[in-house]
């Protein structure tokens, strides 16, 4: 009756082997518990080139924000709910990070919108106190638009019921928040009800992995 014995002492470490290893596998699903299809590889296959007009009604392009990481939301500002709460979720994160931090953080409201979000209308917008400091509100030509949403694989069209009334729409949206770095390429991104801390926690993580300059 030994064999059952050295059975045993043979399986435990296997075993033990073994369960580890999936331990390891299942904390590394954890932390980057992001979109696989973005993690395919280091190319960006979020984002690209954008050409648009900013609040104050001036011509920007990506270029503009070189030199600090890009949190870009793609919303609208008739947006009942879903929007204002992303905005607040940036601005709460953002206000976790000292004022170095937060400096190398440029926040961006990206409208899929443009009929009603003017100039003049995003910038009252993107100037309320709940949102974070700085939010900068682009729009632009339907053209620029599409494109810019194309880049970013933003799904966003105009509700179907709309009550009749043509300046009262909703607009059906993909509610992420993307994180673009100092050179504008694809870092991470965040869902729809992102935790603050959790947010704020990537958002150092990025700066820890990125030397400034
Ligand atoms: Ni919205």
């Amino acid at each position: 009756m030994q064999r059952p014995w050295i059975w045993i002492l043979v399986a435990a470490p296997m075993v033990l082997m073994i369960s580890f290893f999936f331990l390891m596998l299942s904390e590394t699903g954890d932390r980057e518990s992001r979109p696989a299809a973005v993690r395919v590889s280091g190319d960006a296959l979020i984002g690209g080139p954008f050409s648009l007009v900013d609040h104050t009604g001036r011509n920007v392009t990506d270029a503009d924000y070189r030199g600090r990481a890009m949190l870009i939301y793609f919303g609208y500002s008739y947006c009942p709910d879903v929007c204002p709460f992303s905005l607040q979720i940036v601005n709460a994160a953002m206000n976790l990070l000292t004022e170095e931090e937060q400096a190398r953080f440029q926040p961006i409201l990206i409208t899929v919108d443009p009929d009603r979000d003017t100039v003049e209308h995003l910038a009252t917008y993107v100037t309320s106190p709940a949102f974070p400091n700085g939010l900068v509100g682009l729009t632009g030509s339907h053209e620029q638009i599409d494109a810019v949403i194309a880049a970013y694989r933003v799904v966003a069209m105009r509700a179907p019921d709309d009550g009749g009334d043509p300046d009262a729409y909703l607009m059906d949206h993909s509610s992420f928040t993307y994180l673009m770095n100092e050179i504008g390429q694809f870092e991470d991104v965040f869902s729809h009800g992102s935790n603050p801390a959790d947010m704020a926690d990537r958002l150092r993580a990025y700066l820890e992995n990125t030397p400034e300059g």
